[in-house]
């Protein structure tokens, strides 16, 4: 490793591509993998190790949906042992009876619970899963009788925008430490329903007052963050913290990747847990240092005072929207193609909301 590349703190673990529920706007790749294509438990628990040993200091235990490998708790305690901080992602349906109470004895630290709606119907539409909200709540309930920090994460679209005060209220009457109001990023299945998921304008700005009066009014009750929709924003985000700045993912067959959506970059090849080093992987791959820094960037962002703060913004939205990852990302208005952005929202907001129901469920092996 260079004397100036510091290591990664974060570590997203996708272990399972399998999942009870459909979601439209999950960010998954489309080339979903099926079962006999993830790491054994023998190869996560020496990944783990590793990146213990690299300097990793929180990992995101997520998926699909990681509670359907009967070894996560072995994971949990694992990273335990070696003091990584544990949090994970679950849609909170299909978690048999005293599995809250083993991972939290194997040391689990935290537990995001995603909830497509604040209401039961809204849930069951974008997830397609009957009785799946009766199934969150229950963990939901499970986890803070256990005394376990809960956060509710609500992934906002064209479909449940209007919950967002009574994703507020649900998220208080559970006791949640923390909501996140995460507009819908389109990667993977939320690109492939981008129509059909996009919301309005007016809806959007609704939307900002009221998560801003409820940050202002819950202080010290509730933290909610906000993620803001890339598409009606000025200035993008920086996505990852940058690219290969401070974290990376790894896909349940073991590839490492510098973001979750990296694989849509064609010209880029991910290496495999096995084939490299976690270590080598940081600091070697030629894909994690195409965008590391600032010495790829082409202008504006080149010569822009805001480079090292968003860091060009995501390179998979500038591949999907722009054609090339090198470009500024279009969420960005000195971005030539920020126009772009607005025709998409006006094309998208253009079909008649009987047919933006018309939705691409996510099921492996149906891209
Ligand atoms: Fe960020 Fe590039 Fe836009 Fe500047 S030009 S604000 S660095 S995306
Ligand atoms: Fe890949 Fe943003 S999702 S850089």
């Amino acid at each position: 490793m260079s004397d100036t590349l510091l290591p990664p703190i974060g570590m997203l673990a996708e272990l399972t591509h399998r999942c009870p529920l459909q979601c439209v706007y999950c960010s998954n790749p489309l080339e979903l993998l099926k079962a006999d294509k993830e790491l054994s438990t023998d190869a996560w628990l020496a990944l783990f190790e590793e990146a213990a040993d690299l300097g990793v200091l929180q990992i995101h235990l997520s998926g699909g949906e990681p509670t359907l490998r009967p070894d996560l708790e072995q994971f949990v305690s694992c990273l335990s042992r070696r003091g990584v901080y544990t949090n994970l992602i679950t849609a909170g349906v299909g978690i048999a009876e005293g599995r809250l109470e083993r991972l939290r004895d194997a040391g689990l630290d935290h537990l995001q619970l995603s909830i497509q709606g604040a209401h039961a119907p809204t849930t069951e539409k974008i997830g397609n899963h009957r009785g799946a909200q009766e199934k969150k709540l229950e963990v939901a309930r499970k986890v803070v009788e256990l005394g376990l920090p809960l956060t509710i994460n609500a992934p906002i679209h064209r479909h449940n925008i209007e919950e967002v005060p009574a994703f507020i209220d649900l998220a208080l009457s559970l006791g949640a430490q923390r909501l996140e109001i995460a507009n819908v990023q389109y990667a993977g299945w939320a690109l492939l329903n981008r129509n059909a998921l996009m919301p309005d304008r007016e809806a959007v700005e609704r939307q900002v007052e009221i998560v801003e009066e409820a940050q202002w009014r819950l202080q010290g009750i509730l933290a909610i963050d906000f993620v803001a929709p890339d598409y009606f924003a000025i200035y993008p985000k920086p996505c990852m913290g940058g690219w290969a700045r401070d974290a990376f993912m790894v896909a349940p067959d073991g590839k490492v990747l510098p973001c979750h959506a990296a694989g849509t970059i064609p010209t880029l090849h991910f290496e495999r847990f096995g084939e490299a080093s976690l270590t080598d992987i940081w600091a070697h791959s030629e894909a994690f240092n195409a965008f590391r820094g600032d010495d790829w960037m082409l202008e504006p962002c080149r010569s822009c005072d805001r480079k090292e703060i968003d860091w060009g913004g995501c390179r998979c939205q500038a591949m999907a929207i722009a054609g090339n990852a090198a470009a500024t990302d279009p969420a960005c208005i000195k971005s030539p193609l920020h126009s772009r952005m607005a025709s998409l929202i006006g094309e998208a907001n253009a079909i008649p909301s009987s047919n933006a129901e018309d939705f691409r469920y996510r099921r492996i092996g149906r891209a």
